[in-house]
């Protein structure tokens, strides 16, 4: 099978006029398949959201290229879905209006997007907060906006930068049910950046190390529940095997 993107030997520079520039990732090498979900895990500044930024088509790699469907990419050719840490909600937009947005950016006809935005509002559970305003939504219920917002276009590649990481505990419980859940309605594929190990192996099919300096792929480690799983899988013995491979493979 051939994989979704391919990413061959990436290296990423950032220009810097003091220290002649940094490296932040090399050689990278990483493919992924359709409707999986891939799970990248590393200390801070590893490199995650430079890999992340390389997928959604947003830096240019020095060496290496991304080869997404067999066609090697040029900026915007495929669509990609982006959640960040922070929901980025435009606060003088109501909900669905926020959700919409990136259709307006596409210029494509909004009102062939209303029912679909209406059934992911309903999906993660937020019937009737459609014209509400984000400064009258919880931070977990913010994110779930930001989700439906990276969705509605129907990407190619949902990419989602530590997007659990300032909810609370439970909260983040509940996010990791409801991303599991829309990811496997919606089949679409999944990159998910974490520095949380546990996240990573309950909800990825591959968990993918990266780290030194500048990162790179230290190793790959496929996870092999079945889906739909459960938060009580992370108080099992096999759950925590998982965890402590991973968190070896991290380094100190
Ligand atoms: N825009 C930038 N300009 C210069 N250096 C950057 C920039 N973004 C990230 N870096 C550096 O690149 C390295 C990797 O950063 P990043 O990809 O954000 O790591 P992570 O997401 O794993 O924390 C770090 O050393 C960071 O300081
Ligand atoms: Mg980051």
């Amino acid at each position: 099978m051939e994989p979704l993107v391919r990413l061959h030997g990436i290296t990423v520079r950032y220009d810097g006029r003091r220290n002649g520039g940094l490296v932040a990732i090399t050689d990278v090498d990483l493919d992924i398949y359709q409707g999986e979900v891939v799970g990248i895990v590393g200390k801070s500044g590893s490199g995650k959201t430079t890999l992340l930024k390389v997928l959604a088509g947003l830096i240019r790699p020095v060496k290496g290229e991304v080869v997404f469907n067999n066609h090697k990419l040029n900026g915007n050719s495929f669509r990609v879905g982006v959640l960040f840490q922070s929901p980025l909600l435009l606060p003088w937009r109501t909900v669905i209006k926020n959700i919409l947005l990136p259709i307006e950016v596409l210029g494509e006809d909004v009102s062939k997007y209303l029912s679909r935005a209406l059934e992911l509002i309903e999906k993660v559970g937020l019937k009737g907060f459609e014209n509400s305003y984000p400064w009258e939504l919880s931070g977990g219920m913010q994110q779930r906006v930001a989700l439906c917002r990276a969705l509605i276009h129907r990407p190619s590649l949902l990419l989602l930068d530590e997007p659990f990481s300032s909810l609370d505990a439970i909260t983040r419980e509940e996010m990791w049910m409801l991303l599991q859940d829309v990811i496997s309605h919606e089949g679409c594929t999944t990159v998910l950046v974490t520095h949380d190990v546990r996240e990573a192996v309950l909800l990825c099919d591959r968990v993918v190390v990266i780290g030194g300096k500048p990162g790179r792929v230290r190793a790959e480690v496929r996870v092999d529940f079945k889906r739909p799983r459960d938060l009580k899988l992370q108080y099992t013995k096999e759950f925590n095997d998982y965890v402590v491979m991973v968190r070896g493979l991290l380094g100190d």
